[in-house]
C-alpha cells in the first residue's frame, strides 16, 4: 500500500506541469507546406463561401475575372448545425487563445481532435458536415473545369457565428486536402470579410509583396461595415469596423441571427413575408445601436455604414431587401452605403481573390 507521502511526492510533478510548463504550443501541420503546383490557365484558384443554409464557389482566372461556378444548398443536418452554432451556448474556447487558462481548458478537446485527425477522420462531427458541403462544391468546380485540373489555392469563408471557429474551417480544408496557403489574408475570412474583398474593398495594390501590402493597408479608410446575409429561411448579420480585408478569428463578434423554425413550412405567404421584412428592419436597428450607438454623438459623429448584402436573388427580392435595409439604417440614425451587386457570389469571389493573392506569394 503506497504511503500518503508517496502520493504527495507523486503529485508534485502534476502541479509542476500545471503551473510551470506552458501548455502545448499551437501545432504546425505535420508535413511542411510544399510549393503549390501552379500551371497558368490550368490550375484552379477557388473561393468557397459557406453560409447558414447554402454554399457557393467561384474561380479566380489568371486575367483577373471570376467565374461563378455554382451554389449548393445545405441539407437539413447542415442547417441544424448552423442553427446550433448561432446559439451563444455553443461557444467554447478555441485557438487563438486569450490566455493560458483558456488553452488548458481546451486541451482535452484538442487532443481528441488530434487523435481523430491522426486516423484520417474529420477533426469533429461538425467538421464532417462542413466538409460534406465543401466537397460537393469542389466536385462541382472540378466537373465544370478540366476534369484533371489541379487545385492551386483555396480560401474558405464562413459565417460569423458563436459556435464555428477558424480551426473548423482550417481542418475542413485539411481533411479535403485542399491547398490553403498562408497569405496576407490572415485566418480564413468570415463572410463579412470575403464580401468586403469581393466588392474590392480593403485590398492592397501590391499584393505580391507582403510587407508593402501591409504598409498600404494602413492607408485604407476605416469603414463601419454591416453584412446582411438574407435568405427566406435564415438571416445572418455581422457588424465590424473594417480596414484591410483580413481574417482575425477573434471570438468577440457582434452578430444577430434568425433561423426559420424547423417545424414551420418555408415562408411564402404575403403575411409571412411582411413579418420577415419587419424582422429584418428590427434586427438592423438593434445591431447598429448595439455596435455603434456610442459613436453617434460628438466629437466626430459616425455617419456612414457600409452595408453588404449577400443571398440568393431567386430566393429574395434584392431590390426590396435593399430598400428595407436603407430605411432601417436610416431609422437607426446612420446613412447606408449599399453594396448589393451579385449577392449570391460576392463572398466566394472575395475568397477566390484572397486565394489568388496568397498564391502569388508562393510562386
Ligand atoms: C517589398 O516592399 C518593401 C517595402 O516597400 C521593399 O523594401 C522590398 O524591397 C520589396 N521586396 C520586393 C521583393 O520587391
Amino acid at each position: 500500500m503506497p504511503s500518503c507521502r508517496f502520493f504527495l511526492i507523486a503529485f508534485v510533478p502534476v502541479l509542476f506541469i500545471y503551473f510551470i510548463v506552458p501548455p502545448p504550443r499551437p501545432k504546425r501541420p505535420l508535413c511542411p507546406q510544399r510549393k503549390p503546383t501552379y500551371v497558368p490557365g490550368e490550375s484552379l484558384i477557388l473561393g468557397i463561401s459557406l453560409s447558414a443554409s447554402y454554399g457557393t464557389i467561384s474561380m479566380r482566372n489568371a486575367n483577373g475575372f471570376f467565374t461563378d461556378i455554382g451554389r449548393i444548398d445545405g441539407d437539413g443536418d447542415y442547417v441544424a448545425m448552423m442553427r446550433r452554432f448561432s446559439s451563444i451556448s455553443s461557444s467554447h474556447p478555441a485557438p487563438p487563445y486569450d490566455g493560458m487558462e483558456e488553452q488548458w481548458d481546451d486541451q482535452p478537446r484538442q487532443w481528441l481532435r488530434d487523435a481523430r485527425k491522426m486516423l484520417f477522420l474529420p477533426a469533429s462531427s461538425d467538421v464532417r458536415r462542413l466538409s460534406g458541403l465543401a466537397r460537393s462544391l469542389v466536385h462541382l468546380a472540378r466537373s465544370q473545369a478540366a476534369p484533371h485540373a489541379s487545385i492551386a489555392s483555396v480560401v474558405i469563408s464562413y459565417p460569423a457565428l458563436p459556435g464555428v471557429f477558424a480551426e473548423d474551417i482550417i481542418d475542413t480544408a485539411r481533411y479535403l486536402s485542399l491547398p490553403q496557403l498562408s497569405g496576407g489574408h490572415g485566418y480564413p475570412p468570415r463572410t463579412l470579410i470575403s464580401s468586403y474583398a469581393g466588392h474590392g474593398m480593403g485590398l492592397c495594390a501590391s499584393y505580391y509583396n507582403a510587407s508593402r501590402c501591409r504598409e498600404e493597408g494602413l492607408d485604407h479608410p476605416v469603414r463601419s461595415t454591416l453584412l446582411v446575409d438574407y435568405t427566406s429561411s435564415t438571416i445572418l448579420m455581422h457588424a465590424e469596423s473594417m480596414r484591410e480585408a483580413y481574417g482575425t478569428a477573434n471570438s468577440d463578434i457582434d452578430v444577430s441571427t434568425w433561423f426559420l423554425s424547423p417545424t414551420s413550412e418555408r415562408i411564402n405567404s404575403d403575411a409571412d413575408e411582411l413579418v420577415r421584412r419587419k424582422l429584418l428592419s428590427e434586427m438592423v436597428v438593434e445591431l447598429l445601436n448595439r455596435k455603434w450607438e456610442r459613436f453617434r454623438g460628438p466629437p466626430e459623429p459616425l455617419e456612414d455604414i457600409t452595408v453588404l448584402l449577400t443571398g440568393n436573388p431567386d430566393d429574395i427580392d434584392v431590390d426590396q431587401a435593399r430598400k428595407r435595409m436603407e430605411e432601417a439604417v436610416d431609422k437607426a440614425g446612420f446613412k447606408a452605403q449599399m453594396y448589393h451587386s451579385n449577392p449570391e457570389f460576392i463572398a466566394s469571389q472575395g475568397a477566390a481573390e484572397m486565394a489568388w493573392r496568397a498564391l502569388t506569394l508562393h510562386i
